[in-house]
């Protein structure tokens, strides 16, 4: 059934004939993605194929498009055989027909047949679906294809393919959930190397260097940018050049792609010192028991945006307790006072995306009609609201994050004075932030963590420090 590195020709023949079940005419186009230039035409970042042409036509080459024709019964892939010229500077590669024939699909023809074809089927009124395109040159191609002005794209894509997409990569197969422990597993490896790595007096760099080359080596690569820096309150800070020192801690977010582009998204934070501090062993102590919370709320049915704000109330129990919030709790959390110090969301959806299926819109995603994706501070950047179900994959990941432009703009505005004990939180300003993450599988009974176990609680990051 399953092989490591690439899936029978039948799961894809499948997931094409679930999708057809749900039209009953017109066209389907997925659009495979181009090569994108760095700097000049022919200096590639390295390529990542579409998610969802991956996930229904599996054919991990550029410059490709498949048409599912419901009204003529037919499915094409199309894209241009290399020529002589192609082949001395990038070598051979199967004839379009060939890859196509090893996920089930006997006919092809050259992206200029897809133009006509294309053409044809708008001369003929035919309905064409497509799913929103998120990078210009793709924008530009639909554009020519369909003749759609770039800025109407957007509201002409079509909902109800973007519907059934997600309706379907929503459930993991169990040869999907197979690849995302391999994924997994290889960030697992990545975290375990920062963390015995790490010294005083090294560069933040120095450490991504060898995290990226454990995932190149593991026969992949990284799922999204990495993220290991000493400013962990900084969301998605990118920036490498800073020096360990002791006392410092490591916030470090990677992952890795499995062969066939599954995600892990895992996050460890962890001193630069053999042990955490006081003040950052209570933190971390507490970023702890609200993923523990949130992990033991993990079951079918459970709203995602409750367990967000479960594992909030968990944070603000834990700030009042060490005097930097105070009041309720839950009125605290109604209020929106925690979002001075967890300003992102619980968790998102994560496959074959690290952020699984955004490009198709987050509402879409993650919410739902009777749950609409909040406009507000801290809830607008939850990815993931609306109830689980069996065959989801997800990530848990609280934390906590010292911003201290936030406190000087909140406490000059006196913004929730009745929830935040200002000159507490002054005095620790320059703590940083704290985040662990992991990701996990609905189950019918409830969940299960994807992957080996990595090390997270404070005491066993601080034995593998030593
Ligand atoms: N690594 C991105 C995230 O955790 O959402
Ligand atoms: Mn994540
Ligand atoms: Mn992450």
């Amino acid at each position: 059934m399953e092989s490591n590195s690439k899936f029978e020709a039948q799961v894809y023949i499948h997931r094409r004939k679930v999708l057809k079940e749900q039209f009953t005419d017109g066209l389907i186009l997925l659009m495979g993605n181009n090569e994108s230039s760095m700097n000049f035409r022919d200096n590639w970042y390295p390529f990542r194929q579409d998610s969802s042409f991956l996930y229904y036509v599996g054919i991990d080459t550029p410059e490709l498009a498949c048409v599912i024709d419901l009204d003529e019964d037919q499915e094409i892939v199309f894209g241009d055989d290399l020529s002589m010229d192609h082949i001395i500077w990038t070598g051979p590669l199967p004839s379009v027909a060939d890859r196509a024939a090893q996920v089930g699909i006997s006919q092809t023809d050259s992206l200029s047949a897809l133009h006509k074809y294309l053409q044809t089927a708008r001369q003929k009124n035919r309905k064409i679906r497509f799913l929103p395109p998120y990078r210009a040159d793709r924008e530009e191609q639909l554009h020519q294809l369909l003749g759609i002005p770039v800025s109407q794209l957007n509201a002409n894509f079509s909902p109800e393919l973007v519907n059934a997409v997600i309706a379907q990569r929503s459930y993991k197969s169990a040869e999907e959930v197979s690849q995302m422990e391999q994924a997994v597993n290889i960030s697992n490896e990545m975290h375990r190397l920062a963390i015995q790595s790490a010294r005083p007096g090294m560069k933040e760099f120095e450490l991504v260097g060898q995290v990226r080359g454990k995932a190149i080596s593991s026969g992949g690569d990284i799922a999204y940018p990495i993220i290991l820096t000493i400013n962990g309150q900084t969301l998605h800070n990118h920036y490498y050049g800073n020096t360990l020192s002791e006392g410092d801690m490591i916030l470090m977010d990677a992952g890795s792609e499995s062969p066939l582009h599954y995600a892990g998204d895992l996050t460890r934070t962890f001193p630069v010192s053999k042990k955490f501090s006081s003040l950052q062993k209570d933190m971390y102590n507490i970023v702890y028991t609200a993923y523990q919370k949130a992990v033991d709320a993990l079951h079918p049915g459970a709203l995602f945006r409750d367990i967000h704000l479960l594992a909030s109330e968990e944070l603000v129990k834990g700030l009042v307790g060490l005097g930097i919030m105070k009041g309720d709790p839950k009125e605290a959390v109604a209020a929106g006072a925690h979002t001075m110090f967890f300003q992102c969301g619980l968790g998102h959806m994560i496959g074959l995306d690290v952020h699984d299926m955004e490009d198709l819109g987050e509402q879409f995603v993650g919410y739902s009609k009777d749950l609409q994706k909040s406009t507000e501070f801290g809830l607008k950047s939850l990815r993931l609201g609306k109830a689980l179900e069996p065959g989801f994959t997800i990530t848990v990941e609280p934390g906590i994050y010292i911003i201290p432009e936030l406190i000087d703009r909140w406490e000059a505005d006196k913004q929730y004075t009745d929830f935040i004990n200002y000159p507490k939180l002054q005095e620790i300003r320059n703590f940083g932030g704290i985040r662990v993450e992991d990701n996990f599988l609905i189950t019918d009974e409830g969940s299960q963590k994807l992957g080996h176990y990595l090390p997270l609680n404070a005491d066993e990051i601080e034995a593998m420090r030593s």
